[in-house]
């Protein structure tokens, strides 16, 4: 059974914090999957390891009081955080529960099959067994409900320009060590997955992003970065000296007019429950 406590980026206050400037420089995207999966004011939906509950309090808000929004995560500190943001906002119909989402049937107990949508952003792709988490969404949703996911496929393609050898070389550390943990091109099974477990995907696509030093999206790795390479050098993936001569592509590159990234494709799916 996968572990919920082994989980990569870890959940320390930087990440909660990471997650949050993640959700807002993907919200456009987050939004618009979100209307194409028909969550609407009245809809229950569930989000699937919701982190600290940035995109869960966008939902709440949209479902409005009459709606539901059940979050499920495995880290206690994203949990805390999640009640303390829906508290705040005063939110009663959004509930967090702690727990393995690849036992998420269970943990809705008596809500089993009255879903109307489930959401899935950045948690397959840490996942060991990601079968029996859609598995699981399946028995959550109710006949029609929809499934909507946002992945990787191809996370390693990430590419600097002007290429630099410096920072490929963290890259493709960077990803050795994620799939130790899970499947950084998880999305390329999803097609399969949805049909087996009895969805009929009704969208596939991928939104390919281009950042350069004086775009907002830039700030998407430019935070990431300094959180997750002593992760991989702590790891035994990078040397200190190559993580060092990495940071300093970046840094460089951060600051010529010249430079963009290529940034990881994010896969988005929707299914419909057959
Ligand atoms: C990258 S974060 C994404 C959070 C949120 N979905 C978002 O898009 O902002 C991944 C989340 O999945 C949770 N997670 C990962 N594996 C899990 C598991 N097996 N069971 C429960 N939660 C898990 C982590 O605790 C973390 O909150």
């Amino acid at each position: 059974m996968p572990s919920v406590e082994d989980y990569l980026l870890g959940t320390d206050d930087t990440e909660s914090v990471r997650l949050g400037v993640q959700h807002r420089l993907w919200a456009v995207q987050a939004a618009a999957i979100w209307e194409r999966a028909v969550i609407e004011p009245g809809s229950r939906v569930l989000d699937v390891g919701c982190g600290p509950g940035y995109a869960a309090a966008d939902i709440a808000q949209l479902i409005g009081p009459g709606g539901r929004l059940l979050g499920v995560d495995g880290s206690p500190a994203y949990v805390s955080q999640f009640e303390a943001r829906m508290e705040r906002l005063g939110f009663s119909h959004a509930e967090v529960r702690r727990g393995d989402v690849h036992d998420i049937a269970s943990i809705a107990g008596d809500e089993t099959g009255t879903f109307d949508v489930a959401y899935i952003r950045w948690v397959l792709s840490f996942s060991k067994d990601p079968d029996r988490l859609i598995e699981q969404v399946h028995k959550c949703l109710k006949p029609g409900g929809r499934v909507a996911i946002q992945d990787y496929f191809g996370y390693a393609s990430i590419k600097l320009a002007p290429k630099n050898e410096d920072f490929q070389r963290g890259i493709a550390a960077v990803a050795e060590y994620w799939t130790e943990h899970g499947d950084l091109d998880v999305m390329g099974e999803m097609p399969r997955i949805l049909r087996e477990t009895g969805f009929e995907v009704r969208e596939f696509d991928v939104v390919q992003r281009l950042a350069r030093p004086d775009n907002q999206i830039w700030n998407w790795p430019d935070i990431f970065w300094p959180s997750f390479i002593p992760r991989v050098v702590e790891a035994g993936y990078l040397t200190r000296a190559d993580a060092d001569a990495f940071m300093a592509a970046w840094r460089a590159a951060s600051e010529s007019p010249d430079s963009f990234l290529l940034l990881p494709p994010v896969f988005e799916a929707i299914g419909v429950k057959r």
